[in-house]
């Protein structure tokens, strides 16, 4: 009896414990180390904290002083591995190599940077030991470049939420068809020729292939010997919920699995009033201005390339140049060069007619946000693919950034600039983004929020769990294939003794 009364006291105690729980969860984000990783997460944390969440992110020390000096206001862990492989530099070295037109090996230094990137990250102890002793909830891991970021959430323990700029369907296993959907990082549409599907679908079968960046070895083997081993690919799939900074106004639409949460954007925001001296040169322009830059990583230009692009800018007399060139304030007829440019404000400046970019993920977002048209000059990675969709869905032209001419570029400024059906598309795209319930980030920080209170299992496909073989079918073609054949020789078989037979009679 007494044993009951206790069971019973003890039983509403805990109730009573639930129904006062606060829901409010400690996240650590583990990020690529740059601005382009970390501008979308601080985005979703500023949501998650209206819910009463806390975010700290592991950092580098560097961008620590970079997010400070942009007025940011996070909560920050240091991490010293991050400040020796620093992921902006990893990117900034590939890009240049590109540009000088090495694409090979700037695909081997990227592979080497990301590499080591990885191992130095996860053999940091003193970093490890730092995490471990926050007792955080769960964490939010970039879910590329590398795998590290997640196994730095299994080895803490930590449940994980995925955060990513793609949907890569080797990760998600996502129900993929090559005969219309085209590849990670391909400038193919979503109407290729026959041609196109068959380089597009060996261009699928090698990404299946890809080994996990670093390398094809079992990280948690390595790295998290204490606990039972897994595989990268398990690892992966242990993620609780995919938040894609992706848009179908931004890509060819296609199916979506039900774990991952399309919430592109994430970076873009409304335009704050330029600075008056940059003011005064926009509002100077007689029919308007050009926004040119290639992003954070890309600071300086080819000065060949650059000089091109300038004496292009200076046919175009009607309209006022602000240029991004990572050098000095210099101002050459009505073209304004700063080291630096407040881009989105730019772009969200009602004299604004054209937006030059390298096709960079948040640029291009940043020019949908804000409805300008673009001229896309494509270096590589993602820029590609970006390139294609803005111009199959006439948002921008795409031009050669190796081989254009100044002439093309003057005709094709001087197109888009005064030709409404640019315009007209992209304000279009942008009045639907604009126009939706929730915004990027309120709508990435519901679902976290929703995971961490109910869990997945309501979502999560039981084809994250199956065996590659399985989830491909692989075998049940063997077995089809095997009665197939099976039936064709049994059927020979017997015809061969019936004719004999024949024979014999
Ligand atoms: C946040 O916490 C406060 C007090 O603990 C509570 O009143 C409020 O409803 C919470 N907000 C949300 C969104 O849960
Ligand atoms: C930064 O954020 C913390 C808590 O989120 C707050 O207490 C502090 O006042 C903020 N500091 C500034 C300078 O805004
Ligand atoms: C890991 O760190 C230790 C020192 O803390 C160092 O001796 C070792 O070489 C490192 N291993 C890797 C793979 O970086
Ligand atoms: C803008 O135009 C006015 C008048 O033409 C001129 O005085 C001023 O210097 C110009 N400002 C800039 C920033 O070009």
């Amino acid at each position: 009896m007494l044993k009951l009364l206790l069971l019973l006291m003890s039983l509403s105690m805990f109730s009573n414990q639930t129904y006062l729980h606060v829901h409010a969860e400690k996240f650590i984000a583990i990020m690529a180390q740059s601005k382009s990783h970390m501008l979308p997460m601080i985005a979703i944390s500023k949501e998650l904290e209206k819910l009463n969440h806390s975010i700290t992110f592991a950092v580098a020390s560097r961008m620590n002083t970079d997010l400070i000096n942009d007025g940011f206001n996070i909560s920050t862990i240091i991490a010293k591995s991050l400040d020796q492989f620093y992921f902006e530099d990893i990117i900034r070295e590939m890009v240049e190599t590109m540009m000088s037109g090495a694409k090979i090996t700037a695909l081997t230094e990227w592979l080497k940077g990301t590499n080591a990137l990885c191992h130095g990250y996860l053999n940091d102890t003193a970093h490890v030991h730092e995490l471990a002793a926050h007792q955080f909830d769960y964490a939010i891991v970039d879910y590329a470049p590398t795998l590290c970021y997640s196994v730095m959430a299994y080895k803490l323990n930590l449940p994980f939420i995925s955060l990513g700029a793609f949907i890569d369907p080797s990760v998600n296993r996502v129900p993929f068809n090559p005969s219309y959907m085209p590849t990670l990082f391909s400038s193919f549409t979503d109407k290729m020729t026959f041609r196109e599907r068959i380089i597009n679908t060996v261009r699928y079968i090698l990404l299946l292939l890809r080994p996990s960046v670093p390398s094809f070895e079992t990280l948690s083997e390595r790295y998290v010997p204490e606990k039972q081993r897994v595989s990268n690919e398990e690892i992966k799939q242990m993620s609780l919920i995919y938040i894609a900074d992706n848009d179908m106004l931004l890509e060819f639409p296609h199916p979506v699995p039900s774990n991952v949460v399309m919430c592109g954007g994430l970076a873009a925001a409304p335009a704050i009033k330029l600075p008056d001296k940059l003011n005064d040169f926009v509002e100077n322009s007689s029919d308007g201005i050009v926004v040119v830059s290639f992003g954070s990583i890309i600071k300086t230009l080819p000065s060949e390339t650059l000089s091109k692009m300038i004496e292009a800018f200076n046919m175009v007399t009607n309209l006022n140049f602000v240029v991004a060139t990572g050098k000095e304030v210099m101002n050459v007829k009505n073209v304004l060069m700063l080291p630096w440019i407040p881009q989105n404000d730019l772009l969200g400046h009602s004299k604004t007619k054209l937006f030059i970019t390298h096709g960079g993920k948040s640029s291009v977002f940043e020019a949908l946000h804000h409805g300008v048209p673009m001229i896309v000059f494509p270096i590589g990675v993602d820029q590609p693919a970006n390139a294609a969709v803005i111009t199959a869905k006439h948002y921008g032209i795409t031009m050669d950034f190796y081989h254009f001419t100044i002439q093309d570029l003057v005709e094709i400024i001087r197109n888009i600039a005064f030709n409404d059906q640019f315009k007209s598309n992209i304000m279009r795209a942008s009045t639907i983004f604009h126009s939706r319930p929730q915004t990027p980030s309120e709508r990435a920080a519901y679902w976290i929020n929703l995971v961490t209170k109910y869990g997945n299992e309501h979502f999560r496909h039981s084809s994250l769990d199956m065996p590659w073989y399985s989830f491909y079918l692989v075998d049940v073609l063997i077995t089809f294939i095997t009665i197939g054949f099976s039936s064709v020789m049994c059927l020979q078989w017997i015809c061969c003794r019936a004719k004999r037979k024949h024979k014999q009679e």
